[in-house]
């Protein structure tokens, strides 16, 4: 059959015809808020490159989270931007550490109404701005995996749910999940950063966690945006050393390898919404080019459909508003 008999037209007719024929829909319970906690702050501080976004102290966590759930999100990815950094990032797995001690107080305010997720990554604790340690002025593998594991070891101690290793080292998840399980945590999750590519969109987020590598770049450990095959191969493997979530990060530029990914395995894909895709709809938005919302749900929805079971944006808090104005 085709035209005049077939119209698709028809069930494009009204809303709720569209509605009632909507095959992806957006959800805020499926979406992860990134909370940036700083330590050296005494008040939210703006973000210039991220408007509406903010360094929180860490009185100001639960707060934050707080307004975040009443909005319907129910899980937050916190990142810390500690008072001291140094070579090692030792301030990354201090029991009394910024993230440490944001997770403990989340814990206690929400108990198990929301999910907490800790980003395990050296970046914003060495000085160099590295995700691992540098030995010979290259950042070394394995010694950087001992590190991790004491990160996420700690931040299961202070509570959290689920760790993100996003430092892109070779056996990071394997090398977590063997100390996660001798430290007695075998219940706490691991979200990897599996396809994580180098890219300029995570550019505010490196001004916001003050995170720029001072020399080199992070080429030689994170993804060439040229590369599907070798991702796919990266996911694999991490699913073997056993994550439990996979993440395509970023998102927007990179949709293919979220729906490849879900053609292909079998665990939750997240898709990180990143700080510059962010940036860009702000900006566009403020010119005056397009509309903030419109844009906003229509990049997540694409997310969405490419085959994201779970989003991590920075619109999370003001989605709910915007689909049940
Ligand atoms: C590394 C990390 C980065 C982001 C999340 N985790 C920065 C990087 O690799 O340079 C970027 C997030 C964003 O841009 O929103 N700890």
């Amino acid at each position: 059959m085709s035209f005049p008999d077939v119209r698709l037209r028809r069930l494009r007719r009204t809303q709720a015809m569209r509605d009632m024929i909507r095959e992806v829909r957006l959800h805020p319970s499926n979406l992860m808020y990134p909370v940036f906690v700083d330590e050296n702050a005494c008040a939210p501080i703006p973000i210039e490159s991220m408007p509406g976004y903010l360094r929180l102290p860490i009185q100001s966590v639960v707060d934050e989270v707080r307004h975040a759930v009443e909005q319907g999100v129910r899980a937050v990815l916190l990142f810390g931007i500690p008072s001291m950094k140094d070579e090692k990032g030792s301030a990354a797995y201090a029991a009394d550490g910024v993230v440490q001690k944001a997770v403990q107080l989340l814990r206690k305010e929400f108990g198990d109404e929301i999910v907490v997720a800790t980003d395990v990554c050296l970046c914003e604790y060495t000085a160099h701005g590295h995700c691992g340690v540098l030995k010979n002025g290259e950042v070394a593998n394995d010694l950087t995996l001992e590190i991790l594991q004491k990160i996420a070891v700690s931040h299961a101690q202070a509570g959290a749910d689920v760790v993100a290793p996003s430092s892109m080292m070779d056996g990071q998840v394997q090398a977590i999940r063997e100390a996660l399980d001798d430290a007695g945590f075998s219940q706490v999750g691991i979200m990897a950063y599996s396809a994580k590519y180098a890219s300029c969109f995570y550019a505010p987020f490196r001004d916001a966690a003050e995170c720029a590598p001072k020399l080199g770049d992070r080429r030689v450990y994170q993804m060439d945006c040229g590369n599907a095959r070798e991702v796919l191969r990266e996911i694999a493997l991490d699913i073997n050393e056993g994550a439990d979530i996979v993440m395509v990060k970023p998102a927007l530029a990179y949709l293919d390898i979220i729906s490849q990914a879900k053609a292909r395995f079998n665990v939750p894909i997240a898709a990180y919404n990143v700080s510059g895709e962010y940036a860009m709809v702000k900006a566009a938005a403020k010119m005056g080019y397009v509309d903030e919302k419109a844009a906003a749900l229509e990049i997540l929805m694409a997310i969405k459909r490419a085959g994201a079971d779970l989003i991590i944006t920075y619109f999370a808090k003001d989605v709910k508003s915007w689909i049940n104005p």
